[in-house]
C-alpha cells in the first residue's frame, strides 16, 4: 500500500469525524500529515491483541493561523487497522484513540480553552467516525491508552486514562486483528502552527504469536525511536519511547 492511500484513509477518517462536509475533491488538500511512526503490518499474519501506551501531551501551538477558527483543527493519534494487504484502507475500520485541539474548541463539542487539548476514544470506519465526546485535558497531562481484542466478544476496546482514571473508552470493530500500528500529527486546513516535540513512551504489543521480525518494519518520519525490544522471541515488543521530533504545521 502506498503512503498516498494511507493519508487518504486518515483525511477521509477526520473530515468524517470533524468537518462540516463540503465535497471530498473540495477537502482532501486541506489536511497535512506531519511527523510520524508507521510499524507493521506483522511478517507472518500474526495480530496485535493489545496494545499500551503513554503520552506526554505537548503544549498546543501558540503560532497557528488566525484564519477560519470554526474550522481549523489539530490531532494527534495513533491508531490500529487489520493488515491493509487486501481491501482499500478506505473500506477499514482504524481505531485511534485521539487528542484533538482548535481555535475553537467549543465548536467540537469540548469545553476546553485554546491553550488545552481534547481527548476521546474514536474509530473510523468506512460509514462514519465512531467518536465519544471530547474530554478537556489539563496542561502537561500524559495519558494511557489501551487497545485490546477482547476475547470474549471479539470487540476492540479501547481507552484512554488520565492519572489513573478512564476518561474516554468504546468498543467496536468486532473481528479487526490489527496488523498495523501507527502515529499520525494532522492538521486540517493548514496553519496549525509549530507542534512541539512530544514523545510517545510505555509503549507495549502482545502479539497472538511470535514475530522475531516485526522490528524491521517500523519506518520513522520525522520521528527517532529508542528502538524495539522483545525478550520472549518476538510475542512480546517493548518500545521506550518514540519522539515525534518538533515541526511546523504552517509550512
Ligand atoms: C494479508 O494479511 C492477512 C492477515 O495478516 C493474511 O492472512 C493474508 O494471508 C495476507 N494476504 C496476502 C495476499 O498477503
Ligand atoms: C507545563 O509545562 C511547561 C513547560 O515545562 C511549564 O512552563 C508550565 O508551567 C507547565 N504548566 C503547568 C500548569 O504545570
Ligand atoms: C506504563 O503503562 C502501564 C500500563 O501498561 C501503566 O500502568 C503505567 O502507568 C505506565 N507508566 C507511565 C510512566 O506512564
Amino acid at each position: 500500500m502506498s503512503f498516498t492511500t494511507i493519508l487518504s484513509t486518515l483525511a477521509l477518517s477526520a473530515l468524517v469525524r470533524a468537518a462540516p462536509t463540503p465535497s471530498t475533491d473540495d477537502v482532501y488538500p486541506n489536511y497535512e500529515y506531519g511527523n510520524m511512526f508507521y510499524l507493521g503490518p506483522t511478517t507472518n499474519s500474526q495480530y496485535i491483541t493489545k496494545a499500551t501506551y503513554s503520552l506526554s501531551v505537548p503544549a498546543p501551538p501558540t503560532d497557528y493561523l488566525t484564519s477560519s477558527p470554526d474550522e481549523r483543527w489539530l490531532s494527534l493519534w495513533i491508531g490500529l487497522q487489520d493488515n491493509p494487504n487486501t481491501s482499500d484502507v478506505l473500506d477499514m475500520n482504524f481505531v485511534q484513540p485521539l487528542l484533538n485541539w482548535g481555535p475553537n474548541n467549543a465548536i467540537w463539542g469540548c469545553d476546553a480553552d485554546v491553550e488545552h487539548w481534547c481527548a476521546a476514544a474514536s474509530t473510523y470506519t468506512p460509514a462514519e467516525q465512531i467518536g465519544q465526546e471530547y474530554v478537556a485535558l489539563p496542561s502537561n497531562a500524559t495519558l494511557d491508552f489501551v487497545v485490546e481484542v477482547n476475547a470474549d466478544t471479539g470487540m476492540i476496546d479501547q481507552s484512554i486514562s488520565l492519572a489513573g482514571k478512564i476518561i474516554s473508552q468504546e468498543s467496536d470493530s468486532k473481528g479487526m486483528q490489527p496488523a498495523v500500528f501507527y502515529s499520525g500529527t494532522e492538521c486540517y486546513l493548514d496553519g496549525c502552527g509549530t507542534v512541539d516535540a512530544h514523545s510517545w513512551f510505555n509503549i507495549t504489543l502482545e502479539l497472538n504469536e511470535a514475530d522475531a521480525d516485526l522490528d524491521k518494519t517500523m519506518t520513522l518520519t520525522g520521528a527517532t525511536s529508542s528502538g524495539m525490544v522483545t525478550t520472549d522471541g518476538g510475542k512480546t515488543w517493548t518500545i521506550e519511547s518514540i519522539v515525534i521530533e518538533k515541526q511546523n504545521m504552517t509550512e
